[in-house]
């Protein structure tokens, strides 16, 4: 997941590094405020039409232009004003914005795990596991399709916005199917391997109520090579 929590170094950042090369000099609490990072919004590997008539082009470029770009800038300014909380030691506000950076910080995270998990026919989207986790899926629910059945059933009775996760419990490997709602992320014991967006800005454009058929379409345009590489990763 690292790859995809890129962060982009402030200038002062250099000043920071300067410092660090120095292992002589201590470094106090005011040399820390300097090595503070920026998420981005990541390069989708795909146009934004591309994964079409599944994901229509101008859902995909709204969502990623724009709902995905505000979760980057939001969490941000929260972090920043977090890590001027700190300084002060303001605990009463670094409270106050654990929400935001929670929702914010995970919207960035879920939506950056939802952009490589998806993929053009043409670049394998679509084409079922195999391998390990393959296994994994009929071993658990008896075959791919009874796994979509149950995955779409988990969606469907998401109430509000929320996601669905096919998830790995990293103590003891078994994969198994959660949602969160509005942008909780899968953290802790459980990893994330594959995850569909259902907040209504991912579908409604285009599916309207009809969000059962967005559910269904989307399995043409998963990339199941994302979530195997997740499976085989830390
Ligand atoms: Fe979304």
């Amino acid at each position: 997941m690292a790859s995809l929590l890129r962060s982009a170094a402030r200038p002062s950042t250099l000043r920071a590094t300067a410092f660090a090369s120095n292992p002589l000099r201590s470094v106090t609490s005011a040399d820390r405020t300097f090595v503070r990072t920026k998420v981005t919004l990541p390069d989708l590997a795909y146009d934004y039409g591309a994964l079409e008539p599944a994901i229509s082009g101008k859902i995909m470029e709204l969502h990623h232009s724009k709902h995905h770009q505000t979760y980057v800038n939001s969490y941000n300014d929260a972090t920043e004003q977090f890590a001027a909380a700190e300084a002060s030691n303001d605990v009463q506000t670094k409270i106050t914005l654990t929400p935001a950076l929670v929702f914010h910080g995970g919207g960035h995270i879920n939506h950056s795990l939802f952009w490589e998990n998806l993929a053009p026919k043409n670049q394998g989207g679509g084409e079922p596991p195999s391998g390990e986790l393959a296994q994994k899926i009929d071993s658990t629910w008896g075959s791919l399709e009874e796994f979509k059945k149950a995955f779409n059933k988990s969606l469907a009775g998401i109430q509000g916005s929320g996601w669905a996760w096919l998830v790995q419990h990293r103590p003891t490997g078994v994969i198994s199917i959660q949602t969160r709602p509005n942008q909780d992320p899968v953290v802790g014991e459980n990893k994330p391997l594959l995850g569909v967006d259902a907040w209504e800005h991912a579908y409604y454009l285009q599916y309207q109520n009809r969000k059962a058929e967005y559910f269904n379409a989307i399995w043409d345009v998963i990339n199941w090579k994302a979530a195997e590489k997740r499976l085989s990763g830390n």
